[in-house]
Protein backbone atom coordinates (compact mmCIF):
# COMPACT_ATOMS: atom_id res chain seq x y z
CA UNK A 1 0.00 0.00 0.00
CA UNK A 2 1.34 3.61 -0.57
CA UNK A 3 0.18 4.76 2.59
CA UNK A 4 2.55 2.06 4.25
CA UNK A 5 5.61 2.94 2.32
CA UNK A 6 5.16 6.61 2.94
CA UNK A 7 6.60 5.93 6.55
CA UNK A 8 9.72 7.41 7.20
CA UNK A 9 9.83 7.71 10.79
CA UNK A 10 10.09 5.15 13.41
CA UNK A 11 6.63 5.82 15.09
CA UNK A 12 6.72 3.72 17.87
CA UNK A 13 10.39 5.31 19.04
CA UNK A 14 8.64 8.46 18.29
CA UNK A 15 6.49 8.09 21.40
CA UNK A 16 8.83 6.27 23.89
CA UNK A 17 10.92 9.20 23.39
CA UNK A 18 7.99 11.10 24.97
CA UNK A 19 7.07 8.88 27.48
CA UNK A 20 3.66 7.53 25.50
CA UNK A 21 3.11 3.89 24.23
CA UNK A 22 1.41 3.76 21.06
CA UNK A 23 -1.31 0.55 21.05
CA UNK A 24 -1.49 -1.60 17.87
CA UNK A 25 -4.67 0.01 16.80
CA UNK A 26 -3.62 3.60 16.88
CA UNK A 27 0.12 1.81 14.79
CA UNK A 28 -2.16 0.33 12.33
CA UNK A 29 -4.59 3.45 11.77
CA UNK A 30 -1.26 5.67 11.48
CA UNK A 31 -0.02 3.22 8.73
CA UNK A 32 -3.09 3.40 6.76
CA UNK A 33 -3.86 6.98 6.76
CA UNK A 34 0.01 7.61 6.06
CA UNK A 35 2.31 9.21 8.84
CA UNK A 36 1.27 12.79 8.93
CA UNK A 37 4.85 14.08 9.94
CA UNK A 38 3.64 17.86 9.61
CA UNK A 39 1.15 16.69 12.32
CA UNK A 40 2.84 14.29 14.62
CA UNK A 41 4.63 16.31 16.73
CA UNK A 42 1.30 18.98 17.56
CA UNK A 43 0.10 15.09 18.25
CA UNK A 44 2.74 14.38 20.94
CA UNK A 45 2.29 17.69 22.70
CA UNK A 46 -1.57 17.46 22.55
CA UNK A 47 -1.15 14.07 24.33
CA UNK A 48 1.46 15.07 27.32
CA UNK A 49 -1.19 18.15 27.67
CA UNK A 50 -4.07 15.69 28.27
CA UNK A 51 -2.07 13.62 30.23
CA UNK A 52 -2.43 10.43 28.20
CA UNK A 53 -0.01 7.80 28.16
CA UNK A 54 -1.39 5.13 26.69
CA UNK A 55 -2.40 6.08 23.17
CA UNK A 56 -5.33 4.61 21.61
CA UNK A 57 -6.91 4.84 18.18
CA UNK A 58 -9.61 7.16 19.67
CA UNK A 59 -7.28 9.50 20.62
CA UNK A 60 -5.78 9.35 17.49
CA UNK A 61 -9.31 9.70 15.54
CA UNK A 62 -10.06 12.93 18.38
CA UNK A 63 -7.20 14.51 16.80
CA UNK A 64 -7.16 13.62 13.48
CA UNK A 65 -10.86 13.59 12.52
CA UNK A 66 -11.87 15.67 14.73
CA UNK A 67 -15.51 15.63 15.36
CA UNK A 68 -18.12 18.03 15.97
CA UNK A 69 -20.50 17.45 18.96
CA UNK A 70 -24.16 18.06 18.80
CA UNK A 71 -24.91 20.33 21.46
CA UNK A 72 -23.01 19.02 23.42
CA UNK A 73 -24.11 15.43 23.23
CA UNK A 74 -20.86 12.19 22.96
CA UNK A 75 -21.48 11.36 20.36
CA UNK A 76 -22.64 13.88 17.42
CA UNK A 77 -25.19 11.70 16.03
CA UNK A 78 -26.75 11.50 19.24
CA UNK A 79 -28.89 14.68 20.47
CA UNK A 80 -32.07 16.41 19.50
CA UNK A 81 -32.72 17.37 15.63
CA UNK A 82 -30.58 20.04 14.08
CA UNK A 83 -31.93 23.49 13.43
CA UNK A 84 -31.60 25.26 10.57
CA UNK A 85 -28.49 27.88 10.71
CA UNK A 86 -29.20 31.47 11.64
CA UNK A 87 -29.93 33.49 8.61
CA UNK A 88 -27.53 36.33 9.72
CA UNK A 89 -23.71 35.31 9.98
CA UNK A 90 -21.78 35.84 13.04
CA UNK A 91 -19.38 38.42 13.28
CA UNK A 92 -16.45 36.82 13.94
CA UNK A 93 -13.15 36.82 11.71
CA UNK A 94 -13.67 35.56 8.42
CA UNK A 95 -9.67 35.47 6.57
CA UNK A 96 -11.44 33.48 3.27
CA UNK A 97 -13.86 36.47 2.93
CA UNK A 98 -11.10 38.86 2.27
CA UNK A 99 -9.82 36.55 -0.88
CA UNK A 100 -10.78 36.93 -4.50
CA UNK A 101 -11.64 33.87 -5.86
CA UNK A 102 -9.39 32.22 -8.17
CA UNK A 103 -10.58 29.37 -10.29
CA UNK A 104 -9.55 28.32 -13.46
CA UNK A 105 -10.98 25.38 -16.09
CA UNK A 106 -8.10 23.85 -17.06
CA UNK A 107 -10.13 21.12 -18.68
CA UNK A 108 -13.77 20.27 -18.30
CA UNK A 109 -16.55 18.82 -21.20
CA UNK A 110 -19.09 21.50 -20.71
CA UNK A 111 -20.44 22.57 -24.02
CA UNK A 112 -17.89 20.51 -26.04
CA UNK A 113 -20.01 17.41 -27.02
CA UNK A 114 -20.18 16.44 -30.04
CA UNK A 115 -20.62 12.27 -29.82
CA UNK A 116 -23.44 10.96 -32.44
CA UNK A 117 -22.07 7.14 -30.58
CA UNK A 118 -20.84 6.28 -34.29
CA UNK A 119 -18.51 3.65 -34.81
CA UNK A 120 -16.30 6.55 -36.05
CA UNK A 121 -16.76 8.38 -32.83
CA UNK A 122 -15.47 5.39 -31.27
CA UNK A 123 -12.49 5.25 -33.27
CA UNK A 124 -11.42 9.11 -32.93
CA UNK A 125 -12.15 8.15 -29.22
CA UNK A 126 -9.16 5.53 -29.21
CA UNK A 127 -7.42 7.38 -31.49
CA UNK A 128 -7.20 10.63 -29.63
CA UNK A 129 -6.49 8.26 -26.74
CA UNK A 130 -3.28 6.84 -27.79
CA UNK A 131 -2.06 10.31 -28.67
CA UNK A 132 -2.36 11.63 -25.52
CA UNK A 133 -1.24 9.13 -23.66
CA UNK A 134 2.14 7.48 -26.20
CA UNK A 135 3.24 11.27 -25.52
CA UNK A 136 3.67 10.89 -22.32
CA UNK A 137 6.11 8.18 -23.09
CA UNK A 138 8.30 10.81 -25.03
CA UNK A 139 9.43 11.97 -21.93
CA UNK A 140 10.34 8.59 -20.59
CA UNK A 141 14.25 7.29 -19.83
CA UNK A 142 13.58 4.01 -20.80
CA UNK A 143 10.90 4.10 -23.39
CA UNK A 144 11.43 7.83 -25.04
CA UNK A 145 13.23 6.20 -28.53
CA UNK A 146 9.87 3.69 -28.71
CA UNK A 147 9.25 3.05 -32.27
CA UNK A 148 5.64 2.02 -34.63
CA UNK A 149 4.64 -1.73 -34.14
CA UNK A 150 5.31 -1.96 -38.01
CA UNK A 151 8.48 -0.81 -37.84
CA UNK A 152 9.44 -2.98 -35.03
CA UNK A 153 7.82 -5.72 -36.84
CA UNK A 154 10.27 -5.01 -39.79
CA UNK A 155 13.61 -5.48 -37.50
CA UNK A 156 15.48 -8.75 -37.73
CA UNK A 157 14.19 -11.48 -35.59
CA UNK A 158 16.08 -11.01 -32.31
CA UNK A 159 16.46 -7.13 -32.34
CA UNK A 160 15.87 -5.47 -29.55
CA UNK A 161 12.47 -3.25 -29.40
CA UNK A 162 10.57 -0.94 -27.76
CA UNK A 163 6.89 -0.10 -28.68
CA UNK A 164 4.08 2.13 -26.97
CA UNK A 165 0.24 0.64 -27.92
CA UNK A 166 -3.05 0.17 -26.52
CA UNK A 167 -3.79 -3.21 -24.97
CA UNK A 168 -6.79 -4.88 -27.45
CA UNK A 169 -6.59 -8.31 -24.94
CA UNK A 170 -4.93 -9.43 -22.53
CA UNK A 171 -5.14 -13.37 -21.47
CA UNK A 172 -3.29 -15.83 -18.84
CA UNK A 173 -1.79 -19.43 -20.63
CA UNK A 174 -2.05 -22.04 -18.46
CA UNK A 175 1.52 -22.21 -17.38
CA UNK A 176 1.13 -18.63 -16.00
CA UNK A 177 2.64 -16.29 -19.31
CA UNK A 178 0.44 -13.49 -19.92
CA UNK A 179 -0.25 -12.89 -23.54
CA UNK A 180 -1.18 -9.24 -24.30
CA UNK A 181 -1.79 -8.02 -27.65
CA UNK A 182 -1.09 -4.39 -28.49
CA UNK A 183 -2.09 -2.30 -31.21
CA UNK A 184 -1.24 1.30 -32.45
CA UNK A 185 -1.70 3.63 -35.35
CA UNK A 186 0.79 1.40 -37.16
CA UNK A 187 -0.05 -1.81 -36.73
CA UNK A 188 -0.51 -5.09 -34.04
CA UNK A 189 1.80 -7.19 -32.02
CA UNK A 190 1.46 -9.65 -29.50
CA UNK A 191 3.81 -9.55 -26.03
CA UNK A 192 4.68 -12.25 -24.33
CA UNK A 193 5.11 -11.91 -20.54
CA UNK A 194 6.94 -14.73 -19.47
CA UNK A 195 5.52 -16.26 -16.29
CA UNK A 196 8.71 -17.22 -14.79
CA UNK A 197 9.89 -13.55 -14.53
CA UNK A 198 8.36 -13.26 -11.01
CA UNK A 199 8.62 -9.48 -10.49
CA UNK A 200 7.01 -8.99 -14.14
CA UNK A 201 4.85 -11.04 -13.92
CA UNK A 202 3.49 -10.20 -10.75
CA UNK A 203 3.22 -6.45 -12.07
CA UNK A 204 0.96 -7.65 -15.19
CA UNK A 205 -1.77 -8.33 -12.79
CA UNK A 206 -2.24 -4.60 -13.13
CA UNK A 207 -2.57 -4.57 -16.99
CA UNK A 208 -6.05 -3.90 -18.45
CA UNK A 209 -7.37 -3.67 -21.19
CA UNK A 210 -7.70 -0.37 -23.89
CA UNK A 211 -4.93 1.38 -21.56
CA UNK A 212 -1.80 2.78 -22.69
CA UNK A 213 1.42 0.53 -21.95
CA UNK A 214 5.33 0.67 -23.51
CA UNK A 215 7.29 -2.25 -23.49
CA UNK A 216 10.77 -3.59 -24.08
CA UNK A 217 12.00 -6.91 -25.19
CA UNK A 218 12.95 -9.04 -28.07
CA UNK A 219 11.32 -9.91 -31.16
CA UNK A 220 10.49 -12.90 -31.96
CA UNK A 221 7.92 -13.93 -35.15
CA UNK A 222 5.23 -11.56 -34.72
CA UNK A 223 5.82 -11.12 -31.06
CA UNK A 224 7.99 -9.65 -28.58
CA UNK A 225 9.56 -11.45 -25.48
CA UNK A 226 9.13 -9.03 -23.05
CA UNK A 227 11.85 -7.62 -20.90
CA UNK A 228 10.07 -4.81 -19.53
CA UNK A 229 7.05 -2.74 -19.83
CA UNK A 230 6.15 0.12 -17.97
CA UNK A 231 2.65 2.58 -17.90
CA UNK A 232 2.92 6.29 -18.96
CA UNK A 233 2.82 7.13 -14.61
CA UNK A 234 3.41 9.87 -13.40
CA UNK A 235 7.09 11.52 -13.35
CA UNK A 236 8.81 11.49 -9.86
CA UNK A 237 10.02 14.80 -8.32
CA UNK A 238 6.95 16.43 -10.17
CA UNK A 239 6.92 20.08 -8.21
CA UNK A 240 3.89 20.60 -6.29
CA UNK A 241 2.15 23.70 -6.43
CA UNK A 242 0.83 26.20 -3.32
CA UNK A 243 -0.96 28.99 -2.86
CA UNK A 244 0.43 31.68 -1.98
CA UNK A 245 -2.88 32.37 0.32
CA UNK A 246 -3.66 30.77 3.61
CA UNK A 247 -7.13 29.10 2.64
CA UNK A 248 -8.62 25.50 2.74
CA UNK A 249 -10.84 23.68 0.42
CA UNK A 250 -13.38 21.06 1.30
CA UNK A 251 -13.80 18.30 -0.87
CA UNK A 252 -16.95 15.99 -0.92
CA UNK A 253 -19.45 14.16 -2.69
CA UNK A 254 -22.45 12.03 -2.31
CA UNK A 255 -24.79 14.21 -0.63
CA UNK A 256 -27.72 11.91 -2.28
CA UNK A 257 -30.49 14.92 -0.91
CA UNK A 258 -33.60 13.29 -0.75
CA UNK A 259 -32.88 9.96 0.00
CA UNK A 260 -34.78 8.37 3.43
CA UNK A 261 -31.11 8.57 4.59
CA UNK A 262 -29.56 11.93 3.93
CA UNK A 263 -27.77 12.79 7.08
CA UNK A 264 -29.40 15.71 7.18
CA UNK A 265 -28.39 16.40 10.71
CA UNK A 266 -24.76 15.67 10.05
CA UNK A 267 -24.82 18.16 7.08
CA UNK A 268 -26.95 21.08 8.86
CA UNK A 269 -23.57 20.47 11.64
CA UNK A 270 -21.80 20.84 8.85
CA UNK A 271 -22.97 23.82 7.63
CA UNK A 272 -23.06 25.83 11.24
CA UNK A 273 -19.41 24.88 11.43
CA UNK A 274 -18.66 26.71 7.93
CA UNK A 275 -20.58 29.84 9.73
CA UNK A 276 -18.39 29.38 12.65
CA UNK A 277 -21.47 28.61 14.93
CA UNK A 278 -20.28 25.63 16.14
CA UNK A 279 -16.93 23.77 17.43
CA UNK A 280 -13.89 25.24 19.59
CA UNK A 281 -11.73 28.16 18.89
CA UNK A 282 -9.46 25.25 16.11
CA UNK A 283 -11.96 24.04 14.45
CA UNK A 284 -13.44 27.60 14.23
CA UNK A 285 -9.80 28.46 13.05
CA UNK A 286 -10.05 26.19 10.58
CA UNK A 287 -13.72 26.96 8.94
CA UNK A 288 -12.71 30.63 8.83
CA UNK A 289 -9.93 29.80 6.04
CA UNK A 290 -12.76 28.08 4.07
CA UNK A 291 -12.99 29.26 0.54
CA UNK A 292 -14.20 26.42 -1.74
CA UNK A 293 -16.28 23.65 -1.23
CA UNK A 294 -16.02 21.34 -3.90
CA UNK A 295 -19.09 18.78 -4.03
CA UNK A 296 -17.95 15.48 -6.89
CA UNK A 297 -21.15 14.28 -7.52
CA UNK A 298 -24.46 12.25 -6.65
CA UNK A 299 -25.38 15.72 -5.21
CA UNK A 300 -29.00 14.44 -5.15
CA UNK A 301 -30.17 10.51 -4.78
CA UNK A 302 -32.14 10.98 -8.16
CA UNK A 303 -35.34 8.58 -9.25
CA UNK A 304 -35.32 4.99 -10.99
CA UNK A 305 -31.28 4.56 -10.42
CA UNK A 306 -31.52 1.25 -9.20
CA UNK A 307 -34.98 -1.46 -8.64
CA UNK A 308 -37.40 -0.38 -6.14
CA UNK A 309 -35.26 3.03 -5.34
CA UNK A 310 -38.67 4.68 -4.75
CA UNK A 311 -38.86 3.13 -1.20
CA UNK A 312 -35.90 4.69 -0.19
CA UNK A 313 -36.23 7.92 -1.12
CA UNK A 314 -37.90 10.84 1.23
CA UNK A 315 -38.32 13.30 -2.13
CA UNK A 316 -39.88 11.57 -4.90
CA UNK A 317 -39.40 14.38 -7.22
CA UNK A 318 -36.29 14.64 -8.81
CA UNK A 319 -36.53 18.72 -9.22
CA UNK A 320 -37.62 18.92 -5.40
CA UNK A 321 -34.58 16.99 -4.59
CA UNK A 322 -32.67 20.04 -6.09
CA UNK A 323 -34.23 22.67 -4.68
CA UNK A 324 -33.90 20.72 -1.44
CA UNK A 325 -30.45 20.92 -2.31
CA UNK A 326 -30.09 24.66 -3.24
CA UNK A 327 -31.84 25.77 0.30
CA UNK A 328 -29.49 24.25 2.16
CA UNK A 329 -26.60 25.59 0.19
CA UNK A 330 -27.91 28.63 0.56
CA UNK A 331 -26.64 28.10 4.24
CA UNK A 332 -23.09 28.10 3.46
CA UNK A 333 -21.30 31.90 3.79
CA UNK A 334 -21.47 33.26 0.37
CA UNK A 335 -17.91 34.06 -0.13
CA UNK A 336 -17.40 30.07 -0.32
CA UNK A 337 -17.27 29.53 -3.96
CA UNK A 338 -19.13 25.91 -4.34
CA UNK A 339 -18.16 23.53 -7.42
CA UNK A 340 -20.44 20.92 -8.12
CA UNK A 341 -20.22 18.12 -10.89
CA UNK A 342 -22.19 15.30 -11.53
CA UNK A 343 -22.33 11.35 -10.90
CA UNK A 344 -24.34 8.55 -11.16
CA UNK A 345 -27.52 9.76 -9.47
CA UNK A 346 -27.70 13.14 -11.09
CA UNK A 347 -30.09 13.99 -13.61
CA UNK A 348 -27.53 14.26 -16.57
CA UNK A 349 -26.72 11.45 -18.83
CA UNK A 350 -25.00 8.79 -17.18
CA UNK A 351 -22.01 8.37 -19.25
CA UNK A 352 -18.67 9.59 -19.16
CA UNK A 353 -17.79 12.56 -19.07
CA UNK A 354 -21.13 13.76 -17.86
CA UNK A 355 -22.31 16.69 -18.49
CA UNK A 356 -23.37 19.34 -15.51
CA UNK A 357 -26.37 18.74 -14.38
CA UNK A 358 -28.87 21.20 -16.20
CA UNK A 359 -30.11 24.21 -15.70
CA UNK A 360 -33.87 22.73 -16.39
CA UNK A 361 -33.59 20.39 -13.19
CA UNK A 362 -31.19 22.47 -10.59
CA UNK A 363 -32.33 25.98 -10.92
CA UNK A 364 -32.29 27.15 -7.94
CA UNK A 365 -28.69 26.13 -7.96
CA UNK A 366 -27.88 28.15 -11.00
CA UNK A 367 -29.29 31.53 -9.24
CA UNK A 368 -26.86 31.43 -6.38
CA UNK A 369 -24.09 33.59 -7.41
CA UNK A 370 -21.13 31.30 -5.73
CA UNK A 371 -21.91 28.36 -7.58
CA UNK A 372 -20.56 26.99 -10.53
CA UNK A 373 -21.87 23.99 -12.44
CA UNK A 374 -18.88 21.83 -13.67
CA UNK A 375 -19.23 18.44 -15.83
CA UNK A 376 -17.54 15.12 -14.15
CA UNK A 377 -14.70 15.10 -14.58
CA UNK A 378 -13.25 18.09 -14.05
CA UNK A 379 -9.63 19.49 -14.15
CA UNK A 380 -9.71 23.19 -12.58
CA UNK A 381 -7.18 25.39 -10.68
CA UNK A 382 -7.82 26.99 -7.24
CA UNK A 383 -4.90 29.53 -6.62
CA UNK A 384 -2.76 28.10 -8.75
CA UNK A 385 -3.26 23.95 -7.67
CA UNK A 386 -4.18 21.94 -9.72
CA UNK A 387 -6.93 19.93 -8.56
CA UNK A 388 -8.85 17.03 -10.56
CA UNK A 389 -11.98 15.40 -9.15
CA UNK A 390 -13.71 12.45 -10.96
CA UNK A 391 -17.02 11.15 -9.31
CA UNK A 392 -15.56 7.49 -9.47
CA UNK A 393 -17.48 5.72 -11.66
CA UNK A 394 -14.69 3.31 -12.69
CA UNK A 395 -13.90 2.17 -8.99
CA UNK A 396 -15.68 -0.69 -9.51
CA UNK A 397 -14.04 -1.70 -12.41
CA UNK A 398 -10.93 -1.82 -11.05
CA UNK A 399 -12.03 -3.63 -7.84
CA UNK A 400 -13.63 -6.38 -10.15
CA UNK A 401 -10.03 -6.06 -12.39
CA UNK A 402 -7.29 -6.13 -10.48
CA UNK A 403 -6.70 -9.13 -7.82
CA UNK A 404 -6.29 -7.70 -4.31
CA UNK A 405 -8.22 -4.27 -5.20
CA UNK A 406 -11.14 -3.92 -2.51
CA UNK A 407 -13.71 -1.24 -1.77
CA UNK A 408 -12.53 -0.72 1.76
CA UNK A 409 -9.66 0.73 0.05
CA UNK A 410 -10.47 3.63 -2.60
CA UNK A 411 -6.82 5.10 -2.58
CA UNK A 412 -5.68 1.53 -4.65
CA UNK A 413 -7.81 2.20 -7.57
CA UNK A 414 -6.66 5.83 -7.88
CA UNK A 415 -3.39 5.50 -7.64
CA UNK A 416 -3.83 2.80 -10.56
CA UNK A 417 -5.91 5.81 -12.68
CA UNK A 418 -2.43 7.88 -12.05
CA UNK A 419 -0.39 5.26 -13.20
CA UNK A 420 -2.59 4.61 -15.90
CA UNK A 421 -2.84 8.02 -16.76
CA UNK A 422 -6.70 7.45 -17.06
CA UNK A 423 -9.80 7.39 -15.20
CA UNK A 424 -11.65 4.71 -16.83
CA UNK A 425 -9.49 3.11 -19.47
CA UNK A 426 -11.35 -0.46 -20.00
CA UNK A 427 -14.14 0.04 -22.22
CA UNK A 428 -17.27 -2.36 -21.96
CA UNK A 429 -17.11 -2.71 -18.10
CA UNK A 430 -19.53 -1.06 -15.66
CA UNK A 431 -18.63 2.02 -16.76
CA UNK A 432 -20.34 3.49 -19.45
CA UNK A 433 -18.05 5.51 -22.09
CA UNK A 434 -19.02 8.53 -24.42
CA UNK A 435 -16.99 8.62 -27.42
CA UNK A 436 -16.48 12.10 -27.87
CA UNK A 437 -13.78 12.89 -30.54
CA UNK A 438 -11.20 14.19 -27.31
CA UNK A 439 -10.55 11.34 -24.95
CA UNK A 440 -11.67 13.71 -21.45
CA UNK A 441 -10.84 10.84 -19.20
CA UNK A 442 -6.97 11.44 -19.93
CA UNK A 443 -5.26 12.70 -17.25
CA UNK A 444 -3.16 14.52 -19.44
CA UNK A 445 -1.30 16.66 -16.77
CA UNK A 446 -0.50 15.72 -13.15
CA UNK A 447 -2.71 17.44 -10.92
CA UNK A 448 -1.93 18.41 -7.23
CA UNK A 449 -5.07 16.85 -5.66
CA UNK A 450 -6.97 14.24 -6.94
CA UNK A 451 -10.59 14.07 -5.57
CA UNK A 452 -13.35 11.26 -6.30
CA UNK A 453 -16.36 9.67 -4.66
CA UNK A 454 -18.74 6.99 -5.44
CA UNK A 455 -17.74 4.51 -2.97
CA UNK A 456 -19.04 6.42 -0.14
CA UNK A 457 -15.76 5.45 1.54
CA UNK A 458 -13.37 7.84 3.06
CA UNK A 459 -9.93 7.85 2.03
CA UNK A 460 -7.04 9.66 1.98
CA UNK A 461 -3.29 9.09 0.34
CA UNK A 462 -0.26 10.49 -1.69
CA UNK A 463 1.25 9.00 -4.66
CA UNK A 464 4.22 10.71 -6.23
CA UNK A 465 3.34 14.09 -4.03
CA UNK A 466 -0.18 13.99 -5.52
CA UNK A 467 -2.99 14.17 -2.31
CA UNK A 468 -5.03 11.59 -3.02
CA UNK A 469 -8.54 11.85 -1.58
CA UNK A 470 -11.78 10.11 -2.00
CA UNK A 471 -14.27 11.68 0.59
CA UNK A 472 -17.20 9.51 1.76
CA UNK A 473 -20.67 10.25 1.68
CA UNK A 474 -23.95 12.12 3.64
CA UNK A 475 -25.82 9.00 2.93
CA UNK A 476 -26.05 6.63 6.20
CA UNK A 477 -26.39 2.92 5.01
CA UNK A 478 -29.00 2.07 2.40
CA UNK A 479 -31.08 -1.07 1.74
CA UNK A 480 -29.26 -1.37 -2.08
CA UNK A 481 -26.15 -1.12 0.26
CA UNK A 482 -26.55 -3.37 2.61
CA UNK A 483 -27.35 -6.35 0.41
CA UNK A 484 -23.95 -5.82 -0.79
CA UNK A 485 -21.69 -5.23 2.68
CA UNK A 486 -20.90 -1.71 1.58
CA UNK A 487 -20.61 0.10 5.40
CA UNK A 488 -20.25 3.82 3.87
CA UNK A 489 -18.40 6.84 5.52
CA UNK A 490 -20.87 9.09 6.79
CA UNK A 491 -20.46 13.24 7.53
CA UNK A 492 -16.32 12.89 7.21
CA UNK A 493 -15.25 16.09 5.60
CA UNK A 494 -11.33 16.02 3.95
CA UNK A 495 -10.29 19.39 4.57
CA UNK A 496 -6.80 20.62 2.59
CA UNK A 497 -4.88 23.66 3.08
CA UNK A 498 -4.22 25.17 -0.08
CA UNK A 499 -0.50 26.52 1.33
CA UNK A 500 0.69 24.16 2.93
CA UNK A 501 -1.17 20.93 1.56
CA UNK A 502 -1.73 19.46 5.20
CA UNK A 503 -5.14 17.87 4.96
CA UNK A 504 -7.52 17.36 8.13
CA UNK A 505 -10.20 14.88 7.54
CA UNK A 506 -13.72 16.56 10.47
CA UNK A 507 -15.90 14.48 11.28
CA UNK A 508 -19.88 15.08 11.91
CA UNK A 509 -21.37 12.43 13.23
CA UNK A 510 -23.56 9.96 11.20
FE1 LIG B 1 -23.11 8.08 -4.26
Amino acid sequence: MAAVSSCRVNLPERFIEKGLILTEEAYIKFLEDGIREDLLAEFLETLLDNQVFLVTRDDYEDFFYPKIEANGAKDASEGPEESAPKRSITSKHHPAKDVSPDIKIIRDATGKSDSEGTFDDFLSLFKDRYKRLSKIFKEHAELRDFIPIKGAKDQELKSHVKVVGMVVDKSITRNGNVIVDLEDLSGQIRVLIMGSKDRLRERANYIVRDEVIGVEGVLGEDVIFANDFQFPDISLGTPRNCSEEDINVIFTSDTHVGSNEFAEKSFLRFIKWLRQDTGNQKQQELASKVKYLVIGGDIVDGIGIYPNQEKELKITDIYKQYEETARLLQFVPDWIEILILPGNHDATRGGNPQLPIPKSFAYDLYNMSNVHMLSNPSFYSLHDVKCLTYHGDSMFDFFSQIPGFTLDSPIEPMTEMLRKRHLAPNYGLGTQIIPEPTDFLCIDEAPDIFHTGHTHINGKGAYRGITLLNSGGWQSQTEFQRLRNINPDVAKVPIVNLKSHGVVVMNFGG
